[in-house]
């Protein structure tokens, strides 16, 4: 198990579509605290396996690429989301369905998830981190003061992230995409490592039917009885 950081962290997991990287960007902007999208790292490790001609199941393949590969998160000049792998902007390639289900698959394997867990665990630095993932309270940031598990019905998470692809311009029918990711939760609540499920302390917020904003206030009001902020 990890030891104590000083930086205090607060973690957010929960099924595809919940909502979490919308909750996780807004709450850490809130704040001021750094952000870590752990599922763009498993989505960097299966595109750079499929790019530099990997065999799906080569496992070690995959693990040193994990640890290896050069990732930058940041922004461009007009706030739009930029992931750079060895220098390249890969942004858009990583955020569609087809990529979520390569991570899917490669997040299975425990010398992947071995590979990336200091990676991870480096984000934590002051004046704090919010932590998204699908285990981020049971696993990478176990002593995290605040964790957070965010659900909401399969039904709106299908509708949310079709919608958020239709913004990308990606054109995914809503039964398919309800489908994959039906067929992504299940792999990821069922592999053997780290499986999606919520800590045994961790506030669980239905956000079914909720706006952003009710959600990250709830977030909000959880950390400062914590005294995590004002
Ligand atoms: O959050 P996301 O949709 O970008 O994640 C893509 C996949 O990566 C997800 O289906 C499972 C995997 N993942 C994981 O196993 N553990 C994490 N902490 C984050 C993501």
């Amino acid at each position: 198990m990890a030891a104590p950081s000083d930086c205090p962290i607060v973690t957010i997991d929960g099924p595809s579509g919940s909502g979490k990287g919308t909750i996780s960007r807004a709450v850490a902007q809130k704040v001021g605290w750094h952000l870590l999208d752990s599922g763009a790292l498993y989505r960097l490790v299966a595109f750079a396996g499929a790019r530099a001609g990997l065999a799906p199941e080569d496992t070690q393949g995959h693990a040193r690429l994990a640890t290896a590969m050069d990732v930058r998160f940041g922004a461009d000049a007009a706030g739009s989301e930029r992931v750079l792998l060895d220098g390249q902007d890969v942004g858009r390639e990583i955020r569609t369905e087809t990529a979520g289900q390569g991570a899917s698959r490669v997040a299975a394997w425990p010398e992947v998830r071995a590979a990336l867990l200091r990676r991870q665990r480096a984000f934590a630095t002051a004046p704090g981190l919010v932590a998204d993932g699908r285990d981020m309270g049971t696993v990478v940031f176990p002593h995290a003061l605040l964790k957070i598990f965010l659900t909401a019905a399969p039904e709106e998470r299908a509708l949310r992230r079709h919608k958020q692809l239709k913004d990308k311009g990606s054109d995914v029918s809503l039964a398919g995409l309800s489908r994959e990711i039906a067929e992504r939760d299940l792999r990821d609540e069922t592999r053997q490592v780290a499986p999606l499920k919520a800590a045994s302390d961790a506030c669980v917020i239905d956000s079914t039917g909720l706006g952003v904003g009710a959600v990250v206030q709830r977030v909000l009001e959880l950390g400062a009885a914590r005294r995590l902020w004002p």
